[in-house]
């Protein structure tokens, strides 16, 4: 049977947007925002920061299993830290191969050890041999650092290392997140390799979805920013939602914008709080025209207590919700 997963996005899907959209459903899994591990044994809250659900069996509200992603270079030192990660017993432990960010890079982890196969396959095997077998131990991809070259062999080193699945995000690193996605190097990586392969980049819409996994021959589709642009991408494709989003979609929606700006409320500064509703909008409004307005209306403001009044007086839908 076909898997959705839910992808890691750090700055975006964080636990309060993951709480939202896995309780719109239609998620097999989902996976946490890169944990960077650098040089340190980091302390179970370092872990749970970025993985509340730890505290609820590894899974969202509503059920979701949440794999938690690292992000290093160290064999060694990943090893400790996913041992230590294993002591909370998350779904999975994913490992980061594709993150673009300069400081990270710089540090060496990410996409930047898309050159060093070798390096790879150390890495996995040393986090596979620190981790009890019950828990899955897989790696996230791109397609390499400034071309595709290495691409099938820094996936059979991954494989070969241990890890139980891939995920491939079919971009380079200097492709960044410029369209297209090149799906059909999936294809190459999955005909190289005996786990199974996880296809993601640039899905926002079910015709997208197919072709997706046409083009890649995957089973498996990872959804990222198509997924925080529209909360139903994934029952859409399920056939549980409807085939194009909906105006009725956007009311139902409100509620859950208003438990998303709670959430971040309590979890982040004030004067971070308005950033992360603006964020949201901003992908929502590529689906909803209503979404175009509220985020326009959203944007000047800066104190949340505005945002609040504001999302009372446009929605009695909020209102009722709170
Ligand atoms: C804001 C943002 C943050 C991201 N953070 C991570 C991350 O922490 N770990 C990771 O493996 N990928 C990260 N990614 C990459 C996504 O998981 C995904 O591979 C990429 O967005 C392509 O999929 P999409 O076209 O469906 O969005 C991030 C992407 C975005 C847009």
């Amino acid at each position: 049977m076909s898997r959705l997963l839910l992808a890691p996005m750090e700055g975006l899907a964080d636990d309060v947007l993951r709480d939202v959209l896995t309780r719109v459903g239609g998620y097999d899994r989902a996976v946490t925002e890169f944990v960077r591990v650098s040089g340190t044994l980091l302390p179970a809250r370092a872990f749970v920061r970025i993985s509340p659900e730890l505290a609820n069996g590894g899974r969202t509200a509503a059920g979701t299993p949440v794999a938690v992603q690292l992000l290093g270079s160290d064999p060694e030192c990943l090893a400790a830290n996913a041992a230590r990660l294993a002591l909370l017993a998350p779904p999975g432990i994913d490992l980061n191969f594709g993150c673009p960010a300069p400081t990270v890079n710089r540090h060496r982890g990410g996409a930047a050890l898309l050159g060093e196969p070798e390096l790879l396959n150390a890495i996995v095997a040393a986090v596979r041999a620190a981790v009890p077998a019950a828990i899955p131990v897989t790696a996230k991809m791109r397609l390499g650092i400034a071309d595709a070259s290495l691409a099938v062999d820094c996936a059979q080193a991954l494989a070969e290392g241990g890890a139980q699945a891939l995920t491939v995000h079919a971009r380079t690193k200097a492709q960044g997140y410029r369209p297209p996605a090149h799906w059909e190097w999936i294809a190459s990586i999955r005909e190289a390799v005996k786990v199974p392969v996880v296809a993601n980049g640039e899905v926002w819409t079910v015709e997208d979805w197919r072709r997706c996994r046409a083009t890649s021959g995957c089973e498996d589709v990872m959804l990222g920013r198509g997924a925080v642009s529209d909360p139903w991408l994934a029952r859409r494709i399920r056939g549980t939602a409807a085939p194009a989003p909906t105006a009725d979609e956007w009311a139902a929606l409100l509620p859950h914008i208003a438990a998303f700006w709670r959430g971040v409320q309590a979890k982040v500064e004030p004067r971070h709080a308005p950033g992360r509703l603006k964020l949201w909008l901003g992908y929502l409004r590529r689906t909803w025209r209503e979404a175009e307005a509220l985020h326009a209306a959203v944007r000047p403001l800066r104190q949340p207590a505005e945002i609040t009044a504001l999302l009372d007086a446009q929605a009695p839908a909020l209102r009722a919700a709170a």
